[in-house]
């Protein structure tokens, strides 16, 4: 099964993603967990160049270089790990392409789509839990994790997380039309839940999707 989290900076994705691995772990699966961009050592440089606050980066640039983090996680671990029968959970994929450098960048959704297909050798996930939380909440989570008083620019946050609280409302808003077009594979949990309570919603909903997939698992 290939299972990805998606949501915006802070809505609590690690937590689930850790949560889930030891569920599927204890009924005996065998669990791969990743996120993007990284997972191989080109990808892990491309991650550096990405997130470092200093670097200027145009946004074809910024999406090219996403995808080459993808293709390359893709084809030296995600794809040999789902043949091997491995269940597969990877923090942000193609959605966190389409909700932040389209819809937050304003970059070409067709464009974006083809090349989210080349990336991600047209492997889709089963199942997509977004976590669906406010710039604004998000932001008073990460600085009062920190004890530091709110702001939307900082040199606490990396280079993706300066982009300010209008980019960051409109790759929410992103994200809310991509979940339009795909209610089959998209399921939408509100962040501001405990995280007990979020991870009940994730199993619940794993387990429908298993028995509604043709025995697929
Ligand atoms: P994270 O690993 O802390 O979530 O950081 C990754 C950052 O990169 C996060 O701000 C989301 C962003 N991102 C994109 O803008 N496009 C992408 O395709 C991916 C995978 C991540």
């Amino acid at each position: 099964m290939f299972i990805t989290f998606e949501g915006i900076d802070g809505a609590g994705k690690s937590t689930q993603v850790v949560k889930l691995k030891r569920h599927l772990q204890e009924r005996g699966r065998e669990v791969l967990t990743l996120r993007e961009p990284g997972g191989t050592p080109v990808a892990e440089q491309i991650r550096e160049l990405l997130l470092e606050s200093h670097n200027d980066i145009t946004s074809i640039a910024e999406l090219l270089l996403f995808s080459a983090s993808r293709a390359e996680l893709m084809e030296k671990i995600i794809m040999p790990a789902l043949e091997d029968g491995c269940d597969v959970i990877l923090d942000r994929f193609f959605d966190s392409t389409t909700a932040y450098q389209g819809y937050g960048r304003g970059l070409n959704l067709d464009m974006l789509a083809d090349i989210n297909r080349i990336a991600s050798h047209g492997i889709r996930p089963d199942i997509t839990f977004y976590l669906d939380l406010t710039p604004e909440d998000a932001l008073m989570r990460k600085f009062s994790e920190k004890s530091l008083p709110l702001a939307f620019e900082s040199e606490e946050l990396d280079r993706m997380e300066n982009s300010g609280l209008e980019f960051y409302q409109r790759v929410r808003a992103g994200y809310h039309a991509i979940l339009e077009a795909e209610p089959q594979r998209i399921v939408m949990i509100d962040a501001l839940l405990t995280p007990p309570e979020i991870h009940r919603k994730i199993l619940s909903n794993l387990h429908n999707f298993e028995v509604t997939s043709d025995g697929k698992n």
